[in-house]
């Protein structure tokens, strides 16, 4: 065995000269490397660890969940900052605050002395019974296309590695190990593909986490043509691939080298050293596939400074006040007002002298606790969580009495919802249920009776059917799992101190079989472990507007406690070809009393195509704040590439001559201006 060289030694090594190019130092590296230690390499050690190689002061790096918040292997010991659920800060639409979010949490994997955030999960949301909605972000690829790249670029701002996850179409729990996703290949292009494409191409994304599933039947950490020829070929991915945990239980070590998986975790299994050592003398796969897999993982290890002096880099921190804000603004800016008859919100805490609070989600709390009650891997640990009731108490003090007693009271609010129960918003398994439970329901009843002045708060992770009350209930809230400041989140826009902003980034159904994923047993769960995603690129509002089915709430919806206008919208051609962009404009006025934030939709309709097209596509959309009767001018731009489709016959993306739609609403349903324009080549 070669002996280790001193720490003078390695310094003389061109690999630790920081003056080199990067390129340079991972070519010198590369070359250093005997072929076991590069097959050392491969494969992970202590559940969140590469190997080191000692011989030349390669450290292990260090990788940590989650997409809430980071989770350090002390079983919750070490504390940090638990943020709102995925879907919570999509409900934001607000691509500031992902990257505000992105940064916040990559100081606290620093601070824990770990490399990469085994985030964001950017699974589109296919059907809303998917145990692992809360962790994602949206049914739309624009959506959340613009949201995982302000994410990834927060993150990475840090010098910290995000880890987009999961590679692709995991949009399921049930059989997530073995089944398989049949989609099309225009699916894919227009819906699944996406965004995971713009955080290679726009955020420059150092790793991917391969997924369980297989994709047209093949598992996506062996999938050469994911992983070589569209990620990395064809979208020019620089950095690194590595598995979910266990995902290459059924594959080959050959494949998986072939294809381009850089890492095994969490441990070495078809990539341990015999295994190795085997499939390479049988010529299952070349050096020439293994050293691009290492180079590319040795690559990301220079990238967040593995090999350079800790005072170099940037500093960590966690807990901190800042971040706290910033989980409090994620969940107020997400919290979504669904109803609000007779303007019953915002209470007034000047003349509200009882408030009753009750409901089984009033005082639990969902950062912490064990591995399912948090949800599965994204859970982490806070210093504290503030309740919905705790909040509330902190908000009233001595100004409102907070009784339990809802016929005493003025108001009411009700506190129900899901948790990370089994059936619930939990990894490992879908819902089992689409209602709310049966007691929440007779309960919302039981209070409006007692008290008609009830406000129904949501917190879950995913949609539910509420036909069964919402029609006797005055306010509802959408609050969704909001982190640890949740609490003082949803006290704030309650008593108006924040004017809610949120909009759904997913359809909610009234009844699960208007779902598109819900046709059939083969669309959902599927049949043989085979899912067939029958309804192609109908996902989401795409389906409900095309089967012209009433959603509960639409995508995109979101009430305030002011009003807008949308009033005098241009273009600035009417007509364009190929290269031309158009540029939109319209005014926003607060007709209202209040400020308040208006997110600004733009959907493309193509009025007459060759092949079926949804009725409508967001493009476009923009948050803006307005003081009461304030006008603004805002301006869209648009391109070739927003009004084209997917092409199977040519594998291109094509705009056919003729008439578009703009249309700009503040839902998908509530279109308030669109105007013509006319393509032509
Ligand atoms: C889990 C999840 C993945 C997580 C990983 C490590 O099974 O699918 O999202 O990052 O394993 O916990």
């Amino acid at each position: 065995m070669s002996k280790n060289y001193s720490e003078e030694e390695l310094y003389q090594f061109p690999f630790r000269d920081k003056s080199l190019e990067l390129e340079e130092r991972v070519k010198d590296l590369l070359s250093r490397l005997t072929l076991e230690e590069k097959f050392k390499l491969c494969s992970g050690r202590l559940m969140w660890h590469t190997k080191p190689i000692k011989r030349l002061g390669v450290k292990p790096f260090t990788m940590y969940d989650g997409p809430h918040g980071v989770r350090p292997d002390t079983m919750g010991e070490i504390k940090s900052t638990y943020f709102p659920s995925a879907i919570c800060r999509a409900a934001t639409w607000d691509p500031e605050l992902s990257h505000e979010f992105g940064k916040a949490v990559a100081e606290e994997v620093r601070d824990v002395g770990a490399h990469m955030l085994l985030a964001p999960g950017i699974n589109i949301q296919r059907t809303p019974m998917n145990g692992r909605t809360f962790e994602y972000q949206t049914e739309d690829p624009h959506l959340n296309k613009i949201l995982a790249v302000a994410t990834v670029k927060g993150i990475q701002s840090q010098k910290i590695a995000a880890c987009v996850k999961h590679f692709v179409c995991n949009n399921q729990e049930t059989n997530r190990f073995t089944v398989s996703s049949e989609v099309s290949e225009r699916a894919l292009q227009e819906i699944y593909l996406p965004a995971f494409k713009a955080t290679v191409q726009e955020a420059d994304a150092w790793s991917f986490m391969t997924c369980y599933n297989k994709v047209n039947g093949i598992y996506g950490s062996e999938n050469y043509n994911l992983l070589r020829e569209r990620l990395m070929e064809q979208w020019g991915f620089r950095g690194f691939t590595v598995s979910d945990w266990n995902a290459t239980a059924n594959t080959s070590t050959g494949s998986c080298v072939t294809a381009g998986l850089s890492l095994e975790m969490p441990t070495a299994k078809k990539y341990n050293k015999r295994n190795m050592k085997k499939a390479f003398q049988e010529g299952k796969f070349t050096e020439d596939s293994l050293n691009d897999n290492i180079k590319r993982l040795l690559r990301v290890m220079f990238l967040v400074g593995l090999f350079d002096d800790k005072n170099t880099l940037p500093s960590g921190n966690r807990n901190t006040l800042e971040h706290q804000s910033i989980a409090r603004k994620i969940a107020e800016n997400g919290i979504v007002l669904l109803k609000n008859k007779d303007a019953l919100l915002p209470l007034n805490i000047d003349k509200l002298k009882k408030l009753a609070i009750v409901g089984p989600n009033a005082n639990l709390k969902f950062g912490g606790g064990d591995m399912l009650a948090g949800g599965g891997s994204s859970v982490n640990y806070p210093p504290y969580e503030i309740t919905p009731l705790e909040g509330l108490k902190q908000k009233c003090r001595d100004r409102v009495e907070i009784i339990e007693t809802p016929s005493k009271a003025d108001v009411t609010i009700l506190f129900a919802g899901l948790n990370h129960e089994h059936g619930m918003d939990a990894e490992g398994e879908d819902r089992n249920k689409f209602e709310l439970p049966l007691e929440q329901i007779e309960l919302i009843k039981r209070t409006v009776k007692q008290n008609p002045n009830t406000i129904v708060i949501l917190i879950n992770g995913s949609p539910i059917a509420m036909s069964d009350w919402i029609d006797s209930v005055p306010s509802v809230i959408e609050a969704w799992y909001g982190g640890m400041e949740v609490g003082n989140a949803i006290a704030n826009v309650l008593f108006g101190d924040v004017n809610p902003s949120g909009k759904l980034p997913l359809t909610f159904p009234k009844k699960l079989s208007d779902s598109p994923a819900h046709n059939s047993e083969r669309s959902f769960p599927g049949v043989e472990e085979r899912v067939f995603y029958d309804e192609g690129i109908y996902v989401g509002y795409r389906y409900f507007d095309k089967e012209q089915i009433d959603p509960l709430f639409p995508f995109g919806y979101g009430l305030s406690y002011t009003t807008f206008n949308y009033e005098n919208l241009k273009l600035d051609k009417e007509k364009f070809t190929k290269n031309d962009t158009v540029t939109v404009s319209l005014d926003i006025v607060n007709s209202g009393n209040r400020s308040g934030m208006e997110i600004i939709q733009l959907y493309i309709q193509d009025i007459k195509s060759s092949i079926d097209r949804p009725p409508k596509e967001l493009k476009q959309f923009k948050k803006v704040k307005l003081e009461p009767n304030e006008r603004k001018t805002v301006e869209l731009t648009l391109n070739f590439d927003d009004f084209s489709f997917y092409d199977d016959s040519t594998h291109s993306w094509v705009v056919e001559p003729g008439t578009f739609n703009i249309l700009l609403g503040s839902s998908s349903r509530d279109i308030h201006l669109q105007k013509e324009i006319e393509y032509f080549e």
